[in-house]
């Protein structure tokens, strides 16, 4: 069954007489229990932060998505990043991410993994079959983000499996840019699929979450202990909404990556931009390696323009109408964001320009192109 008839169906009640068309919202902290042998009697939820009926339906959906075993629901995508790397590491292990990894995971592992005792070593993103070298007795996990935030590599993923499977190394793939859609990580081997559902499953910029999809119970059980020792829990309102969210969640993705696509070429050919940084063009130094590992292209792309002065970039984002300033990607908004102040590397990605992110929405693709043009047009 292709994915689109999936997640229309998937999670939904029983139908009797009436029944709602998604599992109803259940508002509680507190569940109450007729007899005191259940209160400690195991096998039950005992408490709101254990979850409800819609928690289990998007779990279950999320599991379809990714073809995993289980999945721990989380308030947003940098939780169900560091759940995922705190249910694998101890006090004296070294940890591999990528030196192209979202910034705010970048942030917890050099202020809060160091507190515990964890070192977290950046390698760069092309290292494919080399990360073996960096690989030390106490390497425990490895953190993968393809392609990568702002600079948009795409990561050698069966290459540093099997490095990692070799010397019994958890690997963890950010999986938000494809939604799951277009990538899985967990076909190819890796342990752990991580998303923040605020991209393209919220899709109308107003909710938080994140999930961890693991493609083994064993690994499930040890996130999901992990997640709910460090008090994560999820609204049942948010995760209804999330839930929604998949229900459309393929024509969006389908549609905003369309015109990502379509933009990133226009973009590409204008005097004003150097290049366009989506790894679905034939210009994109991964471009082989993006058509042998994903199925689809994404709505996020980034765009190096012409060497100017950081005033003029500013100028431009400014003259721009649709394309909203903000930090997010997979809404039904189009946004921008200038990238220079935020690209922390140990490893220069090198870019001739200033970097420029792009996140396509559902608008039309003409008027896309002409606020572009319209803005382009006033550099110098
Ligand atoms: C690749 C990636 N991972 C994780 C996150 C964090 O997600 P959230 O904003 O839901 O915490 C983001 C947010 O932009 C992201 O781009």
């Amino acid at each position: 069954m292709k994915d689109a008839t999936k997640f229309a169906h998937l999670g939904r009640p029983k139908v009797g007489v009436g029944t709602s068309v998604n599992p109803p919202i259940i508002r509680a902290s507190t569940l109450l229990f007729d007899k005191a042998d259940d209160l400690y009697n195991g096998g039950h939820r005992i408490y709101g932060r254990h979850g409800s009926p819609v928690h289990d339906a998007l779990s279950e959906a999320f599991c379809a998505l990714e073809n995993g075993a289980g999945t721990t629901l989380t308030p947003c995508g940098l939780a169900a990043n560091t759940a995922s790397i705190l249910a694998n590491v101890k006090a004296g292990d070294h940890i591999l991410v990528t030196d192209s990894t979202y910034g705010p995971v970048r942030h917890f592992c050099n202020t809060q993994l160091t507190k515990f005792g964890v070192e977290t070593e950046y390698y760069p993103p092309g290292i494919g079959a080399g990360i073996e070298a960096l690989i030390r007795e106490n390497t425990s996990c490895i953190l993968l983000e393809s392609p990568g935030s702002l600079s948009m590599e795409i990561q050698d993923l069966p290459a540093i499996v099997k490095a990692a499977k070799a010397r019994d190394i958890v690997t963890i793939v950010d999986n938000t840019w494809s939604a799951g859609l277009v990538y899985a990580p967990l076909d190819m081997g890796a342990d752990i699929a991580v998303h923040s559902a605020t991209k393209f499953f919220s899709g109308h910029g107003d909710i938080l979450f994140g999930a961890v999809v693991s493609r083994t119970k064993s690994m499930a059980k040890k996130v999901a202990a992990t997640a709910m020792a460090f008090g994560n829990s999820t609204s049942p309102d948010d995760t209804y909404q999330i839930l929604r969210g998949f229900r459309t969640v393929v024509t969006r993705f389908e549609q905003q990556s369309k015109s990502a696509v379509a933009l990133a070429t226009w973009l590409e050919a204008h005097d004003k931009v150097l290049r366009a940084v989506h790894p679905a063009l034939k210009s994109h130094p991964d471009h082989a390696m993006w058509q042998r590992d994903f199925t689809g292209a994404s709505c996020l792309f980034s765009i190096v323009l012409k060497p100017c002065p950081e005033t003029e970039v500013l100028a431009l984002l400014d003259q721009l109408k649709l394309f909203a300033k903000g930090f997010s990607f997979g809404g039904f908004e189009s946004l921008v964001i200038h990238c220079d102040p935020q690209l922390t590397r140990n490893h220069d990605p090198k870019f001739d320009g200033p970097l420029i992110r792009v996140s396509c929405g559902l608008e039309d693709l003409d008027d896309m192109k002409a606020d572009w043009q319209h803005s382009l047009g006033l550099l110098a």
